[in-house]
């Protein structure tokens, strides 16, 4: 932990000096990087998903298959993301021909694009729902409401198409216009600010909600573990909680990991991404379950458990209308640094893949271009919600691992000077913690994928 905050402490000396070095498209500095992929990693997984799907599944049992899952994949997989990404200096569509020398497994960075566009399909819709959420609250609609009142009021919000559909195309549009700017300039600076605030909010509402009568209850439920409730239903929902929460497996931290100033540690930065993730999505825990008790609410509700809980928490705060609003501020705020990510990895995408044609494409041109197919998947998602639930499922649960397996196999196993490599961006800060690396990429991360996915399709 101490080196972990002295590491953060010298990368904002360093700063300066990374500012003098630094390319066109980097961030310009080591925090930038660490900020802006937890702000990539930190969003509506860690505070809204994370909660509802620990509810649905047990709770506590949830919880340590959960962080098995971050130690034994998260780690090493955010680290492969950044190795490829910082090494090619690439986005995922030029990554892999740039470290294989050819096309072979460009295949991959294919599936990672459609990833992100179904992945952001159901994203906006639920960030529609957080700045609808952030409305009612500068209104102080939620005053006086009961848990009834509130249920009811998530259910009108999402009938109401037409309404629901402005509020989803309003953060594409936000997001649109940040990535117009260099990655350096909005979203660095922005990401640097909000995540700190972020986490100081959420700590304080933990503080209040545990001073809940009933909220033992919620903290039993929440870090006792029993383990016959631990299912392959409940590895398997885990193990793509963990991917999407740590957004790993379909290119997004490729794409960072290509804007990483030369001098940045991989191996560091990872453990600091994964650290500062989990950390927020145990915050969430802590929020939710005690309060859901203390309401005598039903943990297993799903995903409008949030949306029901955290007004009524708020609710009961003091100064109750600033901290609704700031909250879902800050929650707004941090879907859309997810958003930022998962959109840029499709435009770097359309740059890299017309990038010899005869018309290469400008930033803007593909950011317009992706905004006008996410607008279409909004649309879908917002009147067909059998889409929005199997694009949530399908991505978490198989295109993310595959994704990631893809990954993992490549770089373990056939990525050309891949010793050299891994020895240069993980090899640096301990010989052990390179050796754990390389077994868990070449052994550990492909076989558990495919021992989960076997066993679920009911084929072990
Ligand atoms: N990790 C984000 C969250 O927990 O909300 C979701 C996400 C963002 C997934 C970016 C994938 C991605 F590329």
């Amino acid at each position: 932990m101490c080196k972990f905050f002295c590491t953060f402490a010298a990368d904002f000396e360093n700063d300066v000096y990374e500012n003098q070095c630094m390319s066109k498209t980097s961030f310009s500095s080591k925090v930038g990087l660490i900020m802006a992929a937890a702000g990539s990693a930190v969003g509506l997984g860690n505070i809204w998903k994370f909660p509802y799907i620990a509810g649905e599944n047990g709770g506590g049992a949830f919880l340590i298959v959960y962080l098995i899952c971050v130690l034994l994949f998260g780690m090493p997989l955010i680290m492969t993301e950044f190795l490829i990404g910082k090494r090619s200096g690439k986005g995922a569509y030029g990554a892999f021909r740039e470290l294989n020398g050819n096309n072979r497994w460009q295949w991959l960075s294919w599936g990672y694009m459609m990833t992100a566009l179904m992945i952001m399909g159901f994203y906006f819709v639920v960030t529609g729902w957080c700045f609808n959420y952030l409305a009612e609250a500068a209104v102080n609609r939620f005053a006086g409401m009961d848990m009834q009142a509130l249920t009811d009021n998530f259910h009108n919000v999402v009938s109401n198409k037409p309404r629901m559909l402005g509020f989803c195309l309003l953060p594409l549009v936000l997001t649109s216009a940040v990535l117009l700017f260099e990655v350096n300039k909005g979203i660095e600076r922005l990401c640097k600010i909000l995540m700190p605030l972020l986490l100081l909010l959420m700590m304080l509402m933990a503080g209040r909600v545990l001073m809940l009568d009933g909220s033992n209850e919620g903290m039993q439920f929440f870090f006792q573990t029993d383990f016959s409730k631990i299912t392959p239903k409940v590895v398997m929902e885990a193990m793509g909680q963990s991917f999407f929460s740590l957004s790993i497996g379909m290119g997004a931290l490729i794409t960072y990991g290509a804007y990483m100033p030369k001098t940045q540690n991989v191996a560091i930065s990872s453990i600091q991404v994964v650290v500062l993730d989990t950390l927020v999505a145990l915050l969430a825990g802590l929020i939710i379950f005690p309060a859901v008790f203390a309401f005598g609410f039903n943990p297993a509700e799903g995903p409008e458990l949030v949306f029901v809980v955290l007004p009524a928490i708020l609710g009961k705060m003091s100064f109750a209308w600033f901290s609704s609003v700031l909250f879902f501020s800050l929650l707004c705020i941090a879907a859309l640094t997810s958003t930022i990510s998962l959109m840029e990895v499709a435009v770097a995408f359309l740059r890299e893949a017309s990038a010899n044609s005869k018309h290469p494409l400008s930033r803007g041109q593909s950011v317009l271009i992706t905004a006008g197919i996410v607008a279409l998947l909004i649309v879908v998602c917002v009147f067909a919600g059998s889409v929005f639930d199997s694009f949530d499922k399908l991505t978490a649960c198989v295109m993310m691992p595959l994704g990631a397996l893809g990954m993992s196999l490549f770089v373990g196993w056939f990525m050309p000077n891949q010793k050299n490599m891994i020895k240069g961006e993980v090899g640096t800060i301990k010989r052990w913690f390179k050796k754990i690396y390389i077994i868990l990429l070449r052994f550990i991360v492909p076989t558990s994928i495919l021992i989960i996915f076997l066993n679920n399709l009911g084929m072990l």
